[in-house]
């Protein structure tokens, strides 16, 4: 949700922002705008839509002489899209760039509102702009301080006081926000991705402290002055890998990219043909006494929870519940010191994962969260983390975190079923094998590439459409559903496949497309009479198995095979199938597959 960066430096500072802002316009694309000094004056540039318009807007009305500025990439939440409430906003002495959500802003607005000045924008983060303006006296630190008291919600600032130039104050509250020292300046951002060009390390700032950066050093002080000396991290990837690489769509490259993403996630934790947590600091004894286990997350990572139900249930033979961060924060769970809390999270600052998380080490559950992005919140405030390596993700839609977040749930069902005892050692060390194996069949699946562009033609122009499974093959409908929603905006929903005819079934008409997997021996025959069940009131159905199976000619119009594996692992190869199915439907209707409408990749508000 919004995209930061400030930057303070020998460099052009225009430059900087706006490469900073193409980066992470990921994160929000409603409107884009940066501020910097200028002969020690602030001057602002803002546009409506992409960082595009707001590129061509600045080359045409800027000289290079700027090394000082904030730049801001917008998702809306408070106040439309428009120029006024395009970010950076001033008010008095403060321009600001902001994050997050501020949950007082109405009360602030009526109490802070002075007659001679007024808002000129609908949102929060002005109405911010203008508190620390009125607690400004010339003490950055003093005003930050006391707003720090009054502002309540969510925020990561960037700030410019506009008697001190050359220098950027930031301050967070639950929105992330990283930085890095460089030979050429001080750079901070919301994203890892816009730092990454000038250096790979780097820290994040750390909740309810302030940064300040000059140019030659960037100083980090708790909100009682002490100074601090924030944690460098180091990323292992670099520029290239946060780039499209040749690919048409990030999405497309993301799903290229699952079976070294898999490889990554996994191989780190295989020892001697066995399972080893050590480097993750997950000794054996974490999985000791739990009794129950919640999967938490939101969206797509809830789904990867869905899967992990299935997986857990049957290995370990202990309840399993997933449950929808938004949901579980506001239900009163029932939680205890036996209970092992799951949280997934690709960015680990999503606000209600963060929550839910918050929420079950208060109640004294153990805390383990599977994560794609280091130092994150949900990283840090968890007991224990088992880190993905998918690199960065950059399309809205997720696809390779997705693939990581199942590797890993089934390496932990693994590792917990053998230390419990419901799998023996050899069970275990063949599993893995099978799991290894399965980054191949990834592979292969994705060689699927044409056959899945060419069957994405028929669902152009189709205005709803079913997915249907039965076992793990459910679950993963409901990836399959939100994926196709989410890129190509067609009305779709997941069904239980035996579920249909209590009610759904009256939806199913002539040539309406239903996507059915039949990747489940077990139930096989089963599916096959729900897909007769949808046939006979003439749906278009998209079969798919794993490996060939017996299906009769009428069956189904398009018929795709996976590569053969155990049934256990079909989520992981019929997943590239539905993230193809969504990617080429959505190219084919001619929308923006990376940056889908309404939708941004981290979702730091509630
Ligand atoms: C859908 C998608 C979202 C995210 C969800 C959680 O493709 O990407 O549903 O999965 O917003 O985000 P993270 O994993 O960052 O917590």
């Amino acid at each position: 949700m919004c995209g930061i960066i400030g930057f303070t430096g020998n460099l052009d500072a225009t430059e900087v922002m706006l490469n900073g802002l193409s980066e992470l316009e990921y994160r929000g694309y409603d409107s884009a705008g940066i501020a910097f000094f200028q002969n020690d004056a602030i001057r602002t540039i803002k546009t409506t839509g992409k960082v595009s318009n707001l590129i061509e807007k600045v080359v045409s009305s800027v000289d290079k002489d700027t090394t000082c500025g904030i730049g801001h990439t917008r998702w809306a939440t408070h106040g439309g899209v428009s120029d006024t409430n395009c970010h950076p906003h001033t008010f008095g002495k403060v321009t600001l760039i902001h994050n997050g959500i501020i949950e007082n802003y109405h009360e602030l607005e009526k109490e802070f509102a002075k007659e001679s000045k007024f808002p000129v924008s609908q949102t929060d983060s002005e109405i911010a702009a203008m508190v620390i303006d009125s607690l400004y006296t010339g003490d950055a630190y003093e005003a930050l301080r006391k707003a720090s008291d009054i502002l309540d919600g969510a925020y990561g600032f960037c700030i410019l006081f506009h008697d001190q130039p050359g220098v950027i104050y930031a301050i967070r509250n639950g929105s992330p926000l990283v930085a890095c020292q460089s030979e050429q300046g001080s750079i901070i951002a919301s994203d890892m991705v816009a730092l990454i060009k000038y250096s790979k390390d780097y820290f994040v700032l750390p909740e309810h402290h302030i940064a300040k950066l000059d140019g030659s050093q960037i100083e980090v002080t708790a909100l009682d002055g002490t100074v601090v000396e924030p944690k460098i991290l180091h990323v292992d990837w670099d520029i290239t890998s946060a780039k499209k690489g040749g690919y048409p769509h990030y999405m497309l490259k993301e799903i290229h990219e699952q079976p070294d993403a898999l490889h990554n996630t996994i191989t780190p934790r295989v020892k001697n043909g066995m399972l080893d947590f050590k480097e993750d600091g997950i000794a054996d004894d974490v999985f000791t006494d739990i009794n129950r286990v919640i999967i938490i997350g939101c969206g797509t990572a809830m789904h990867a929870g869905l899967i992990g139900k299935v997986m857990f249930e049957k290995l370990l033979r202990i309840p399993v519940t997933v449950e929808i961060a938004s949901e579980f924060r506001y239900n009163d769970p029932i939680l205890d010191k036996n209970t092992l809390v799951i949280t997934i999270s690709q960015s680990g600052e999503t606000a209600d994962t963060l929550a839910a998380l918050r929420l079950s080490k208060e109640a004294g559950c153990k805390t383990l969260s599977i994560v794609n992005v280091k130092g994150s919140s949900i990283a840090r405030e968890s007991d224990y983390v088992f880190y993905t390596h998918a690199g960065p993700e950059i399309a809205v839609a997720s696809t390779k975190a997705y693939m990581v977040q199942l590797s890993s749930i089934y390496m932990i069902a693994f590792k917990f079923a053998m230390l419990r005892g419901t799998i023996s050692k050899e069970t275990c060390e063949d599993y893995l094998k099978q799991l290894q194996d399965t980054i191949n069949a990834v592979a292969t699946t994705i060689d699927l590439d044409k056959q899945i562009e060419k069957i994405s033609e028929c669902l152009t122009s189709v205005e709803d459409l079913f997915f249907i499974g039965r076992g793990l093959d459910y679950p993963l409908s409901c990836e399959g559903s939100i994926k196709l929603k989410e890129i190509s905006y067609i009305h779709s929903e997941a069904y239980a496949a035996g579920e249909l005819k209590h009610g759904t079934l009256s939806l199913v008409t002539d040539d309406v497309p239903v996507i059915a997997l039949a990747t489940q021996e077990k139930v096989y025959s089963k599916m096959i009479s729900n897909i007769r069940e949808v046939r006979a009131r003439g749906a278009m159905v998209i079969l798919i198995t794993n490996g060939e199976m017996p299906v009769d000619d009428d069956l189904c119009a398009h018929h795709i095979v996976l590569p053969k594996t155990d049934d256990q692992f079909a989520p992981f190869t019929a997943a590239v199938v539905l993230q193809l199915i969504a990617y080429y439907t959505s190219v084919h209707r001619g929308l923006n597959v990376d940056q889908p409408r309404n939708l941004a990749k981290s979702v730091t508000v509630e």
